[in-house]
C-alpha cells in the first residue's frame, strides 16, 4: 500500500484549524494555514516519522512550533503560533537566513512595518550567533484582522555578558531610553539570576505596537516577580501572588524552569511600561497535564475567564488523556496593565514526543 506520510505541517495545521474553531475565528480561506506553511518551511515538509530537523528550543520535544490561546478580560481571544523557521540544511547562520526569507514574504503579503526591525537587526543578528536561537516569530490571529507578526531576538546572541549592552542600545535606538532604567530597578536586581532572555517587536505601526523585553528569573520566589510587576502602573502585585498560589502551587522558590517577566513598551508611554506579564512554565511544577489543567481552570474561574474553553482548546491539540503526559500545557501567563489584562495558555504540539508524567509529586525537577 502506498500511503503518503503525515508531515509536521499536516499535524500542526490540523491543530491550528481546531484551535481557531475554539477561539471563534472564522475559516479564513486558508490564509493562516499558508502562513503556518511558510513559517515551518523545510521542517513542515518533513514526515513526522523522521527525527526533528533541528533541536529547536521552541518546545521540549524539538517541535519548532508552539500554540497559545490568549484571553482578555473584555472577552477577546487570539490564537498565536510561536515558531522557528528552518531551512533544508539548518545551522545557526542558515536559520537566520531562512527566518529573514519568511519575514520578507510576510512583509510582501501583509502590511508589516519593518522600520523598528531594521533599526536593531544588526545588533541581534550576529554572524556567529550563540545561544538557543537567533530569530523566532509569533503569528497572531484575531477575528476580522489579517495575521499580525511579532519577532523575537535573542539578547544573549553575543554571549550572556553582552546582553545588557545590546538591549540598552536597542532600546535607545527605538527611543525608549528610560526603559532600561525601569527594568534595572525592578527586574534585574539579583545579578546572574535575572537574565535578559528575549527582545521582541510587534511588526505593525499601530499606536499600541509594542517593544517587549523578557527577563528570566532563576530560582525566584513570588516576591521577585511581585516587585517586577510594580514597575507597571495599574498592575496589582497581589494578582501576581494569587496567580502563583493558584497555578504554580505557592510562593516558590521556582527552581525548575524559570519564571519569566515581560514588559511592554509603546512609544506613546515613553520609558514607562504599559503592561507586565508573568510566564509560569507550569510543566515543571506539576506531575501531569491533568493537574496542570485543574490549576489553570481554577485561575480561569477566579478571574472570570471562559473556563469551558480550556478543555476544548486541549482537545483541539491532542486526543491523549491529560494524565498520560506532562508538558502539553507548557506555560501559563498572566497579563496586567493598561493595554488589557488576561491570561494565555501555551499548548505544545507534541509532534515528536510526549514527556511521561512525573510520579514523584510536584517537585522542581529539571526534566
Ligand atoms: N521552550 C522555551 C522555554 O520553555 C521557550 C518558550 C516557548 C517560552 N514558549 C514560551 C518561554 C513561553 C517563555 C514563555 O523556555
Amino acid at each position: 500500500m502506498n500511503t503518503v506520510p503525515v508531515t509536521l505541517f499536516d499535524h500542526a495545521s490540523r491543530q491550528l484549524g481546531e484551535l481557531c474553531d475554539v477561539a471563534g475565528l472564522p475559516p479564513d480561506d486558508g490564509r493562516s494555514l499558508d502562513v503556518l506553511r511558510d513559517l515551518l518551511d523545510a521542517a513542515g515538509r518533513r514526515p513526522l516519522g523522521e527525527p526533528p530537523l533541528w533541536p529547536s528550543d521552541v518546545a521540549d520535544d524539538a517541535t519548532p512550533v508552539e500554540f497559545s490561546l490568549a484571553f482578555d478580560e473584555g472577552g477577546n481571544r487570539a490564537v498565536r503560533i510561536l515558531g522557528e523557521t528552518l531551512p533544508e540544511r539548518p545551522g545557526p547562520v542558515a536559520n537566520i537566513e531562512a527566518a529573514k526569507r519568511f519575514l520578507n514574504r510576510m512583509a510582501q503579503r501583509f502590511d508589516l512595518s519593518m522600520d523598528r526591525f531594521r533599526a536593531v537587526e544588526d545588533l541581534f543578528l550576529s554572524e556567529a550567533p550563540q545561544g538557543k536561537f537567533a530569530l523566532w516569530f509569533s503569528v497572531i490571529l484575531r477575528p476580522g484582522r489579517p495575521p499580525a507578526l511579532k519577532v523575537y531576538f535573542n539578547p544573549q546572541v553575543r554571549g550572556r555578558c553582552a546582553a545588557p549592552g545590546l538591549v540598552e542600545e536597542a532600546l535607545r535606538r527605538l527611543g525608549l531610553t528610560d526603559a532600561h532604567d525601569t527594568v534595572a530597578r525592578h527586574a534585574t536586581l539579583r545579578g546572574e539570576a535575572d537574565q535578559l532572555s528575549f527582545f521582541a517587536l510587534d511588526l505593525d505601526d499601530g499606536p499600541l505596537s509594542r517593544v517587549k523585553l523578557y527577563i528570566s528569573h532563576d530560582s525566584a520566589d513570588a516576591a521577585t516577580v511581585e516587585r517586577a510587576a510594580r514597575a507597571v502602573e495599574g498592575a496589582d502585585p497581589l494578582a501576581v501572588r494569587e496567580f502563583l498560589a493558584t497555578v504554580g502551587g505557592g510562593t516558590g522558590p521556582y527552581t525548575g524552569r524559570p519564571l519569566v517577566s515581560s514588559y511592554s513598551f509603546v512609544e506613546a508611554y515613553g520609558g514607562r511600561p504599559g503592561n507586565y506579564s508573568l510566564y509560569l512554565p507550569i510543566r515543571d511544577y506539576v506531575p501531569d497535564d491533568a493537574v496542570a489543567r485543574d490549576r489553570v481552570l481554577a485561575h480561569f474561574r477566579r478571574a472570570g475567564l471562559p473556563a469551558g474553553e480550556l478543555d476544548r482548546a486541549i482537545r483541539a491539540v491532542t486526543s491523549r488523556p491529560a494524565a498520560d503526559g506532562v508538558g502539553l500545557i507548557a506555560h501559563v501567563s498572566l497579563r496586567l496593565g493598561g493595554f488589557g489584562s488576561g491570561a494565555t495558555v501555551y499548548l505544545s504540539s507534541e509532534a515528536y514526543a510526549v514527556s511521561p508524567p512525573r510520579r514523584v509529586g510536584a517537585a522542581s525537577a529539571a526534566w
